[in-house]
This record gives C-alpha cells, sequence and structure tokens, in this order.
C-alpha cells in the first residue's frame, strides 16, 4: 500500500461513518493563537473542542500538516520528522472513547491489514486528580489486545494549559521475531496512532475542570504509519522519500545519518516557504533559519562547495505538489539560496573575527554576547567554528 493508498484507505473509513473532510492544513495558526505553528492535528480545532460548533458537524476527519521542533535533536534517527504529517479523526461531543477505538482496530485490521498480534495498547492507569482509564481498558480487553497502563505517558495535552485527557496509544511491533516485551520496556513497539479521550481544560492554576463536551481525538503520523506498512525500518525508505533517496546520495556523498538530517530538513524548509513563512531573526522565520542553518552546516562539513543551489527543482516540485501548496518551486529555491548566501557571509565574517588574538582561548559568556551583540554571530555557529579549528 503506497502513501496515497494509506491517505485514501483512513479518509474514506471516516468518512463511510459520517465524518466530514476539513480542507486546508497549513502549517500557520491563526494570529489570535500564541504557537508559532501547528502541532498536531487537533490544534487547529481548540475552540471546537471547547464547545463552539463546528460548521461542519460533529464528526471529522483531515490530514493536518505539523511542525515539531521539539524533536529537532532527533531528527536523523528513523522516526522522527520536522514536518509530518498527521492523519486525525474527531467527535466534537458525539460519539463515545470506546467507539473510537473500535473503529481504530477495525481499520488497522481491515484496512490496513495489521495483525491483532502485532498490536500492543497502553492505557491511562489514573492518577492523583484522575481515575484510572476504564472504559478503554475494558474495551481493549473485549477486543483481545495485550495491554499495559501508565500514567503520564497516557495523558495527552498540547501545551500547559487548554483541552486535555486520557489516552489510548496503539503501538506496532518492528522486530524481527515474534512480539515480546511491553512498549514501556521494549523499543520494537513503535507508537502509531493515539486516541485522546479529550474532556477536560487544564486552568492556568493546573487544575482541572471537565469540558462543556466530552470529545474524542485521534491522531495518526502518516510517515510512520506508511513505514510500518511498508516494513520498511525507516521512514526514509518508504515512497514517500523515495525521490528525495534517489536524489540527494548521488548529489552530496554523506553518511547515512546526515542524508536523514538534510533530507528531513531540506523537505521541512520547502513546506515552510510553501506556507509563506521567510527566514528571519524572530518567530517562524527564525525556527526557518535554524532549520536552514542546520541543514547547511551538515552538507558543508566535509565540502564547502556543496550548495543547495544542486537541487533539482523538480524535488522541490514535487514537494509543494505532496502538499497542495501552490508557491512555485523556483520562488521556494530562491529563498533557499538567498539564506544560503546570507549564512556564507556570516561564517566569513565569524571566522574573521575568531581569528583576532583576544578569542585565541576558550571563550567566556562576555565573549559570546559581543559576538552576538556587535557581529550577529549566533552562539550555535560560533561553536561550531570553534570546534572547527
Ligand atoms: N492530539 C493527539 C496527538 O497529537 C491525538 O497525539
Amino acid at each position: 500500500m503506497n502513501t496515497d493508498d494509506t491517505v485514501r484507505t483512513f479518509l474514506d473509513f471516516y468518512r463511510e461513518r459520517g465524518h466530514e473532510l476539513i480542507t486546508g492544513s497549513t502549517l500557520l495558526p491563526p494570529p489570535s493563537d500564541p504557537v508559532l505553528f501547528t502541532t498536531s492535528g487537533m490544534h487547529p480545532l481548540t475552540p471546537y473542542l471547547q464547545g463552539r460548533p463546528h460548521p461542519q458537524g460533529r464528526r471529522l476527519v483531515n490530514v493536518q500538516r505539523c511542525l515539531r521542533t521539539t524533536d529537532l535533536d532527533e531528527i536523523g534517527d528513523v522516526t522522527h520528522l520536522t514536518v509530518f504529517e498527521m492523519l486525525g479523526s474527531w467527535s466534537l461531543g458525539d460519539y463515545d472513547h470506546p467507539q473510537s477505538l473500535r473503529w481504530g482496530h477495525e481499520l488497522l485490521r481491515d484496512g490496513f491489514g495489521i495483525p491483532s498480534e502485532k498490536l500492543y495498547v497502553t492505557v491511562f492507569g489514573g492518577d492523583e486528580q484522575v481515575g484510572p482509564d476504564l472504559e478503554s481498558l475494558r474495551t481493549w480487553r473485549e477486543l483481545g489486545l495485550p495491554l499495559e497502563s501508565t500514567r503520564d505517558e497516557n495523558w495527552w495535552s498540547n501545551g500547559t494549559v487548554g483541552p486535555c485527557g486520557p489516552d489510548s496509544e496503539i503501538f506496532f511491533w518492528t522486530g524481527d521475531g515474534p512480539p515480546e516485551g511491553r512498549p514501556t520496556t521494549d523499543s520494537r513497539w513503535v507508537e502509531i496512532w493515539n486516541h485522546v479521550h479529550m474532556r477536560y481544560e487544564r486552568g492556568e492554576d493546573g487544575g482541572l475542570v471537565p469540558l462543556r463536551q466530552v470529545n474524542v481525538d485521534t491522531g495518526m503520523g502518516l510517515e510512520r504509519l506508511v513505514s510500518v506498512l511498508q516494513g520498511r525500518r525507516s521512514v526514509y525508505e518508504t515512497d514517500l522519500f523515495e525521490p528525495w533517496m534517489r536524489t540527494v546520495p548521488p548529489l552530496w556523498d554523506l553518511d547515512e545519518q546526515s542524508t536523514r538530517v538534510v533530507c528531513d530538513h531540506l523537505r521541512s524548509s520547502v513546506v515552510v516557504v510553501g506556507d509563506g513563512v521567510r527566514p528571519s531573526n524572530t518567530g517562524r522565520g527564525y525556527v526557518l533559519r535554524r532549520l536552514v542553518r542546520r541543514l547547511l552546516t551538515v552538507l558543508r562539513r566535509d565540502d564547502p562547495s556543496r550548495t543547495v543551489g544542486d537541487l533539482p527543482v523538480g524535488l522541490v516540485e514535487h514537494t509543494l505538489d505532496h502538499f497542495r501548496q501552490s508557491l512555485g518551486a523556483g520562488i521556494v529555491r530562491d529563498v533557499l539560496l538567498d539564506e544560503e548566501r546570507r549564512f556564507g557571509r556570516l561564517l566569513e565574517r565569524g571566522r574573521r573575527v575568531l581569528s583576532r588574538p583576544r578569542f585565541q582561548g576558550a571563550l567566556t559568556e562576555e565573549d559570546y554576547g559581543y559576538l552576538h551583540d556587535t557581529h550577529g554571530l549566533p552562539r550555535e555557529m560560533v561553536a561550531g567554528l570553534m570546534e572547527d579549528r
């Protein structure tokens, strides 16, 4: 099953069960939202989870592009991506959580052909404020799936305040032999789907208040799902990354992890630019700038002549098409090249300034402050230049 089939199967399953497809899935939250980027499928739905009627009804489904910078250091491993897509389904005060779990199991088994033996689930075991999630426990037992309960790992929120609740996570066995161990003890169990029983609002004081309506919020990372369905060790070995992996390694001779970082950051940068962000020193623009600089640092480490200008424009087009973005590929490429030139100039200045006698020993906090404030040299870059000499 390729990526398009996977998306279609998911959407059809929920549409057949009365869910309306939400269109529009930009990475940029509305201006009133304090968060820089959409980080999960539920994020744009926050007011509707809190009780405002949604114009498309009480059962919704979509594919939402998301960006998570919290995982930036994990990029390069086999499952994390900076920009990813999330398949999501919602009940806004309509059906209950057990229904969502049953449908989830049915879709995985009948729609995606995953045998139940390869699944393990986790449920919320209760804490000082909220009791154990007995409904989910009962439902999974009836469905015959192995389960374990946890405390902190089965509570989902999109920040310190706002809608939240106990969740039930579904794990897939990725090991070679027969399944063994449990999700909390064996990393070969990979989380693929999260069903959140979104029924509380956490206030500024940390207290929990029941929401006006009891909701279900589910989210499944598309790239990760595709990699397990295609029996791949990593998201980079799926059809989704095939054009990247066909193009990048012959272009630039990088080790495996660096190839992944470059592919992830380039692809993410294309999508962020495609949604209208431009590099800058604040907010979203700064996240984009960091992404581009990180990828350039990796790219140029062994060979300073490597440039994003070598990237075929067709690959940028392919990415924009996949994310249904209308910006021209040439514009995206120009933004990246412009940022590369700026980065190159800054590096030159950094080398020049750091060659002064004052900076020959270890740098003090005061030096870092001076280099940043007077010469615009970010700490990360200075540290990198110090390592290189
Ligand atoms: N909002 C939940 C998540 O992102 C489903 O995991």
